[in-house]
Order: C-alpha cells, then sequence, then structure tokens
C-alpha cells in the first residue's frame, strides 16, 4: 500500500471525507489524493518519494512555484517575532501601502485570513453602503462560500456535480439573482426591472472556477455601465486574478474600474490572506468608522503579510510576467498543434500564465459550454498525466497556473507528455 493511501486511510477517519477542502478528495478524477510531502520550484514531491512538474501551484498563491528564497526568509524572520499579536503592528500597513500603491483605484484595504472572508465582507459592504439588497452573480463564478454565493457556483461544487449547498436558506438567497457569464443583456435586461434595488454586482472579472473563461469584449466596461446608470456598486473578485496578469489587478489590465477589488491567493505568497479594497468613501463605512461589521483574530497576521509583502515586492520589481507569457504562448501552440495533429475536438483557452484545456468543442464563453466537455475524458488525462509526472488541478472545472518558477524545457517536456497521453486517451 501506497503511503498516500494509508496517509488518506487515515484521513477519512478523523476528516469527513479525508480532506479539509472538497477537491483535494479526487473524486472527479477517479484515484485516491496523493498527499505531498514537499515542493520546490515548479515541483511536488510525494510522500511516496514521487516527483511532479505541477501547473496546480497551491491553487495560485505560487507564482515564484515553490519556497522562493525571498518569502521564505521574510517568513522566517517575521515567526521569530512572534506568530500573532492581535494587535497593530507596522507589516500589516507595509502591505496595505504597497498595495494601494499599486493598485491606483484602492485608496483603502481591508485584511482578511482567506479569500471567502473578502468576498463575504464586500457582500455586506455594499448592501451597507447603497441600503439596497439586492445582488448580481454569474452561472460558474465561484465567491468563496458564504451561504449567499452558494448558489449555481463553480469551482468544487461544479466539481462535485452539485450547483448549490445544502443549509442555506432560501431566505439568504432569495436576493441573489444567478445570470450566464458574459451575457450583457441579460443583465442589461434584468436591471431594468431590478436597477433601483440593486446593490451591485459581483463578477470574476476573467472567469477561472468553470475552467478558464476570459471576458468577452465590452462585457466588464458594459458592467460598469450598468452599475453606474443605477447607482449600484461592481464588485471584481480577483482573488485568482490579483496580481496575476500585471503587477495589480485584472480590473487595471482590463482599463476597467470597479468599486471593490477582492483579493486572496497570491498576495499572502501561500500564507492564509484575503482582502478588499476600494475607494475611501466605500470602504469607510467598515467598522470601526461604518457600521458595516467585520472583524478577524488573525486578521493582517504579522507572518501571512510579511509573505505578502515579500511577493508584492518581488512581483513589482521583477516583473516575472512577460516569462509567464512567454511560456504561456509556448504551451499553447504545443496544444494546439498536437490537438490539430490529431484531429482532436478539444479547445485550450489561455490567458497569460492561466490555462484550461476543455475536453469539448469550444469556444467556451459560459458555464452551459463547459457542461458540454467530457468529464470522463479529463479524468483519464489527468491520471495519465500524473502517472507521466505532470499535476494539474485535478477537476475539467478548475485552471491550471504557469509560474516564473517554470522553464521552457518544463514546457517542452509537458508537451512530449501530453503528445503521448492525448494519442492514447
Ligand atoms: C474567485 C475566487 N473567489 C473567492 C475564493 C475563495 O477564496 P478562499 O479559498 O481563500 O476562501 C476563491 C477560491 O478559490 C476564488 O477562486
Amino acid at each position: 500500500m501506497s503511503k498516500s493511501s494509508e496517509l488518506f486511510a487515515r484521513a477519512q477517519k478523523v476528516i469527513p471525507g479525508g480532506v479539509n477542502s472538497p477537491v483535494r478528495a479526487f473524486k472527479a478524477v477517479g484515484r485516491t489524493p496523493i498527499f505531498m510531502d514537499h515542493g520546490k520550484g515548479a515541483r511536488l514531491y510525494s510522500t511516496d518519494g514521487e516527483e511532479f512538474l505541477e501547473y496546480c501551484g497551491s491553487w495560485g498563491p505560487l507564482i515564484f512555484g515553490h519556497c522562493r528564497p525571498e518569502i521564505f526568509n521574510a517568513v522566517n524572520q517575521a515567526a521569530q517575532k512572534g506568530m500573532s499579536f492581535g494587535t497593530c503592528c507596522e507589516a500589516e500597513v507595509k502591505l496595505a501601502e504597497l498595495m494601494t500603491s499599486m493598485i491606483p483605484n484602492m485608496d483603502q484595504v481591508r485584511l482578511t485570513n482567506s479569500g471567502t472572508e473578502a468576498t463575504m465582507t464586500a457582500l455586506r459592504l455594499i448592501r451597507g453602503t447603497t441600503g439596497r439588497k439586492k445582488v448580481i452573480k454569474f452561472e460558474g463564478c465561484y465567491h468563496g462560500h458564504a451561504d449567499a454565493f452558494l448558489v449555481a457556483a463553480g469551482s468544487g461544487l461544479l466539481t462535485n456535480g452539485v450547483s448549490s449547498s445544502e443549509g442555506v436558506p432560501e431566505e439568504v438567497v432569495q436576493d441573489v439573482y444567478v445570470l450566464p457569464y458574459n451575457d450583457l443583456k441579460a443583465v442589461q435586461d434584468l436591471c431594468d426591472d431590478i436597477g433601483p434595488e440593486l446593490a451591485g454586482i459581483f463578477v470574476e472579472p476573467a472567469a477561472g472556477n468553470m475552467g478558464l473563461i476570459p471576458p468577452v469584449a465590452g462585457y466588464l466596461q458594459g458592467l460598469r455601465d450598468v452599475c453606474d446608470k443605477h447607482g449600484s456598486l461592481l464588485v471584481f473578485d480577483e482573488v485568482i486574478t490579483g496580481f496575476r496578469f500585471c503587477p495589480g489587478t485584472f480590473g487595471m489590465y482590463a482599463g476597467v474600474s470597479p468599486d471593490i477589488t477582492c483579493l486572496g491567493k497570491i498576495i499572502g505568497g501561500g500564507m492564509p490572506i484575503g482582502a478588499l479594497g476600494g475607494k475611501r468613501e466605500v470602504m469607510e463605512n467598515l467598522a470601526p468608522l461604518g457600521n458595516v461589521y467585520q472583524a478577524g483574530t488573525l486578521s493582517g497576521n504579522p507572518v501571512a503579510v510579511a509573505a505578502g509583502t515579500a511577493m508584492l515586492t518581488l512581483l513589482r520589481d521583477e516583473n516575472p510576467y512577460p516569462q509567464i507569457k512567454e511560456l504561456g504562448d509556448i504551451y499553447t501552440k504545443g496544444i494546439t498543434d498536437i490537438l490539430t495533429e490529431k484531429g482532436l475536438n478539444y479547445n485550450f483557452q489561455r490567458l497569460e500564465g492561466l490555462f484550461t484545456l476543455f475536453f469539448g468543442e469550444g469556444p467556451q464563453h459560459k458555464l452551459e459550454d463547459v457542461n458540454r466537455c467530457d468529464t470522463e475524458i479529463f479524468a483519464k488525462w489527468f491520471r495519465m498525466m500524473c502517472d507521466e509526472g505532470i499535476y494539474f488541478s485535478p477537476s475539467q472545472y478548475e485552471v491550471g497556473f504557469i509560474s516564473a518558477a517554470h522553464t521552457k524545457e518544463d514546457i517542452v517536456y509537458t508537451l512530449e507528455k501530453a503528445e503521448k497521453v492525448l494519442a492514447s486517451l
């Protein structure tokens, strides 16, 4: 019995389903989870001693790969001064100053412990600020696991074949309107009715929880215009996209300015963190200045913010984005060539270092398009690539991440393995 199987058997006795986050259970890919022991650069090493060239990057935070020395050293130094104070500390001010200096439409930022806390707070904040209840979200977008967002949500809910969660009272979601992604007309039509009662719109500006779906031209600006027309607030959930495309937000990359941006993943350099930020007049509605409540024992944790500060400083000073784009270009060309050569009707979508190989005909613009993909073939692809030592996110509904720790040789090696596996699926 492998060490991973042994550990999974032990885990299942004491942890529901053996995991602390559902997709890790590998249910959708028909095998038991691989327990990892350590990571280095673009590689993960399992408890059984297997080596994986990986494209999951802890689901996004690790844009420099595992154990980048500057980030590790920052954590080490911070931890030696104390793991948590529960008071104000200079390190959290530094990270907030760095973030607000890198994101022009972010006057102020509140730090949380996870992306879920950031979006949950943003929802309360837009409702508190506007005095309205109704919100719009989109099918297949995932905004963390706060009750109000668990209707037609993406990520693990799609992976596990459920669109919503038990335990969420109807009253909590009755003011949440769910529309197809990338369909501006649907938003405009709905807002002709509910516009005056609309607190705001939540959107992943490039969707990453139903595979990668970029916004169609004019979509984000259209959402901005709808919000302006009705006095509603626009929230970009950039937990995946923040600092992924440029040393700032996807909003900056796309030239559209939301009222609130939610962040997570990259801004913690691998430590637990989340953040929401935006215009001063909105952010100052949060307690203690305003009456919209939010708090956290570990929010602004000195170790997490030290990691985040080291990460953002590296991103600003090293600018790894052109390198990541170049690797993405090589990968895209390689995969699309293989698909064409083999006459395979699958579709590869990519934005810079973010990608999904959809096992179905493309393009994918909304969840309905993704739902036509063959998840059984995806599962086979995942398992066979694992056997070849390449690890992707274990679901058709998730994205792949190219990091600055990947090299051209890594991409070429991955393409060789992909060609072999695609030929035998
Ligand atoms: C777009 C988006 N929003 C929010 C979240 C929730 O973040 P967390 O898992 O840190 O709670 C995620 C997590 O993957 C996400 O992708």
